[in-house]
């Protein structure tokens, strides 16, 4: 691709031209037209290689143009994943063109530099792509901070945040508490609960943040306060004592414009306090 730049803009001396402009963006594995005066080039599923300077010449009763297109491919963030492996917490998005730019941040709020990854972003050598593969190492107990990562796009104006937390608890609980970071703050949000058991998960409910509508799969048992889940607190209830939490691990999952946040609480089993023990 270089030589045949070379060889174009070689050519390009030769006959009149226009200035080169902004470059053209493509999307990596998109179609791509490059604009061109009067006879288009055609398109094409971009690929990296495919970067560079392209010559669009005209011919025409008034005369010939030449003109020269820098084309860039791009390819954008397309999600971002987050999870938690032994004591260390993983964030994950692939395939990103330019490189792009991780952080972390911890609520509440820990000093930077204990939240360092040496080597945060791979480059794939066949494809001249990014992967962002970074971790940090949980701090203190496990459901002492919640982790939050950031992929922000080399422009910059794209920037992916998503934050996990975990917590643990024993059984007999009227409340899983599920509380969004202060930094997330959309209109436009979707909460969904989820029971994950040995060896099956269900949804227990979802909750639309436009609509108000809430989706309610465990009717009698559990519900969400919408007021609370509009602030941010998408705290799971439940009605009687005899329905309380059973055991497994539920999953909390505030999901917004390129902003995730999730919250797994483990439910542990206490030993039952015995009815003839309660003084009746
Ligand atoms: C790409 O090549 C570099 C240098 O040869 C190597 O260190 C790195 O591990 C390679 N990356 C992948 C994803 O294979
Ligand atoms: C590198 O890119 C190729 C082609 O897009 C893909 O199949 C492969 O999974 C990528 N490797 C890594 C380590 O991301
Ligand atoms: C972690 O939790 C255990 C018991 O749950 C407690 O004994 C210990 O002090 C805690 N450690 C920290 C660093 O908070
Ligand atoms: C990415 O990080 C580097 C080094 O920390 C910084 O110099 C650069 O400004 C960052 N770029 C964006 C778009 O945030
Ligand atoms: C889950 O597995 C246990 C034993 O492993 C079995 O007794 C139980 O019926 C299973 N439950 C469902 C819903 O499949
Ligand atoms: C979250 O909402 C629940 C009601 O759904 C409430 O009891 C609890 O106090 C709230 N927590 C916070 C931190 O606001
Ligand atoms: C809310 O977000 C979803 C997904 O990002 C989008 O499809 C929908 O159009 C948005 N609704 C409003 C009212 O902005």
């Amino acid at each position: 691709m270089a030589w045949a730049a070379a060889v174009i803009l070689f050519w390009a001396w030769t006959l009149p031209f226009t200035e080169p402009t902004d470059p053209v963006i493509c999307t990596f594995s998109q179609d791509c037209v490059l604009p061109c005066s009067f006879t288009p080039t055609g398109d094409e599923n971009c690929n990296m290689q495919d970067s560079g300077a392209y010559q669009c010449y005209t011919s025409t009763k008034q005369g010939n143009t030449n003109n020269i297109v820098n084309m860039e491919v791009h390819a954008p963030i397309q999600s971002v994943n987050i999870k938690k492996i032994g004591n260390e917490v993983k964030c994950l998005s692939q395939d990103i063109y330019p490189r792009p730019n991780v952080s972390w941040t911890t609520e509440p709020s820990t000093q930077s530099d204990t939240l360092k990854d040496k080597n945060p972003i791979r480059e794939n050598n066949s494809s001249e792509l990014y992967s962002v593969e970074s971790k940090v190492r949980m701090l203190g107990n496990v459901s002492d901070y919640t982790y939050i990562c950031s992929v922000t796009s080399a422009d910059g104006k794209q920037k992916w945040t998503t934050s996990l937390r975990h917590q643990e608890l024993h059984g007999g609980n009227m409340l899983i508490p599920c509380l969004a970071p202060g930094a997330f703050k959309p209109h436009n949000f979707t909460l969904k609960w989820t029971i994950a058991r040995e060896n099956n998960s269900e949804v227990i409910l979802t909750f639309d943040s436009v609509t108000r509508q809430i989706l309610n799969h465990w009717k009698d048992q559990a519900r969400v306060d919408p007021d609370q889940v509009l602030k941010g607190n998408g705290s799971l209830w439940f009605h009687n004592l005899e329905n309380s939490a059973e055991a497994g691990t539920y999953i909390c999952e505030f999901s917004a414009f390129r902003n995730q946040h999730l919250v797994y609480t483990d439910i542990t089993l206490a030993p039952q306090p015995h009815r003839d023990n309660q003084g009746f």
